[in-house]
């Protein structure tokens, strides 16, 4: 079992690329079930959470190659429409593949996803949408077995702007007779980025990125080639740790575009950012303050996949940040393992009351889950001493190789076998 010797106190510079979006790749790979052909998708970073992709795939009959970061899917040769629950507990993204594989088969057949434990995480507005496009779905035993005859476009009006219930409804949109309207949509770049692929299949979609998203029903049959764009998580990761190590660094093949309320936020607390075309340069050389309120919402509002990252800055910084956590019900878990190292912190419902230490110190901690592991780690690299994060598998699902990347900005990370 991996786990990461970290010697803090560092300050980081230098320069490092940021890779291919988790969070669109994902998707889109589900969507290469749709044209029944080839696939040719850039920028895929060796991730845990691909690597499980690949296996449905796989699974499914598909042809997975990959040459570097380029990974070839071949689905004309798919001819199963069933994920076993072993594969659909290893990520949440797992239900993306109910959309596409009832477009392109009429059945399906899938169990309740898995993935990072932040609360209950139900798939009823999936579920709710999908039987509105004309979808039986039937309960047998916690495997949902979907058939659709004939599915019909129409207005779905999502309670919950669900970035994954977005997804799956533009997926299955695309074989319904007819025009869907997806209202109250999720905004995520990475909606806008799957829409620019499927318009490569020859689907018929418009609206991605903002709250109606129209998909019309029609032949997705195209080979389609696309590049996934930059991992807007994994950037802002790096402007955190900036923030709490200090230091320069400069971030490269990146959106600044989406990294709008992480920069303001890192603004106010004193760190100078400026941002070009594609990259992003973060300072932070005075004393780091205090942010005045942290409220995750769906985008553009504050990413919830960045506030345990922010909130390992803010126990370093001068004064007391409050972070309110809207999206999901357990996503502090990170906390009792940043208090081990000596932070201030103080949970209360959905609330975290952060007040800044002078410093913190090293201590043997664990990963709670992706977003929580990358916080200790930046944690350690700003505290006092030497400190052990254990159980970074949950760290490997979403960012290839973290210690690397940290470790060519100058910090002291390695990684170990227990
Ligand atoms: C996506 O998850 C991301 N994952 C998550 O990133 C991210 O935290 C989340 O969106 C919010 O931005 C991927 O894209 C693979 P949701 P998803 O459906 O689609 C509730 C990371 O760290 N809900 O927008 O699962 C749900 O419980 C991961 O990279 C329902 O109630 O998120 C949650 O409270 C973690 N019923 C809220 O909506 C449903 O049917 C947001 O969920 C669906 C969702």
């Amino acid at each position: 079992m991996s786990f990461f010797a970290v010697k803090g106190g560092r300050r980081l510079t230098g320069e490092v690329a940021v890779r291919g979006a988790k969070n669109s790749v994902l998707p889109i790979l589900a969507a290469t079930l749709l044209n029944a052909g080839e696939n040719v998708i850039h920028n895929c970073t060796d991730l845990r959470d691909v690597g499980s992709a690949i296996k449905i795939l796989e699974h499914l009959g598909c042809r997975v190659k990959r040459e570097g970061d380029t990974l070839t899917v071949d689905s004309a040769p798919a001819n199963r429409f069933d994920v076993p629950e072993d594969l659909m507990r290893e990520m949440r993204s797992s239900v993306i593949f109910l959309g596409p594989m009832i477009a392109r088969f009429g059945k399906a057949r899938v169990f309740a996803p898995g993935g990072c434990e932040l609360g209950p995480r139900p798939i009823d507005l999936h579920l709710d949408a999908l039987s509105k496009l004309g979808v039986r779905i039937e309960n047998r035993g916690g495997e949902m077995v979907c058939e659709a005859r004939e599915m019909r476009g129409r207005d779905i009006v999502l309670r919950f702007p669900s970035v994954g219930a977005t997804e799956n409804v533009m997926l299955a949109a695309t074989a319904c007779k007819g025009t869907t309207r997806i209202i109250n949509a999720a905004r995520e770049p990475e909606i806008a980025d799957l829409q620019s692929f499927l318009l490569k299949t020859g689907a018929s979609v418009c609206g991605g990125g903002k709250s109606e998203i129209t998909v019309t029903g029609g032949r997705t049959d195209k080979r389609a080639e696309h590049t996934v764009l930059p991992d807007r998580i994994e950037a802002a990761t790096y402007l955190c740790a900036a923030a709490a190590c200090g230091g320069k660094i400069r971030l490269l093949n990146t959106e600044p575009e989406h990294l709008g309320m992480i920069v303001s936020e890192l603004s106010e607390a004193g760190c100078e950012i400026s941002s070009d075309k594609d990259s992003v340069t973060v300072e932070r050389s005075g004393v780091l303050r205090a942010m005045p309120r942290i409220s995750t919402m769906p985008y553009p509002g504050f990413p919830t996949d960045a506030q345990a990252q922010l909130m390992a800055a803010a126990c370093v910084a001068q004064g007391t940040t409050v972070f309110c956590e809207n999206i999901f019900e357990n996503r502090f878990r990170h906390v009792p393992e940043l208090i081990r190292m000596g932070a201030d912190i103080r949970v209360s419902g959905n609330t975290a009351i952060v007040g800044g230490v002078k410093s913190l110190h090293g201590a043997s901690v664990k990963c709670t889950d992706l977003r929580g592991g990358a916080a200790l780690v930046i944690a350690a690299m700003a505290a006092e001493g030497e400190s052990v994060i254990n159980d970074v598998y949950h760290i490997d699902r979403g960012y290839e190789h973290m210690e690397k990347a940290y470790a060519s900005l100058g910090a002291m990370i390695e990684r170990k076998e227990a």
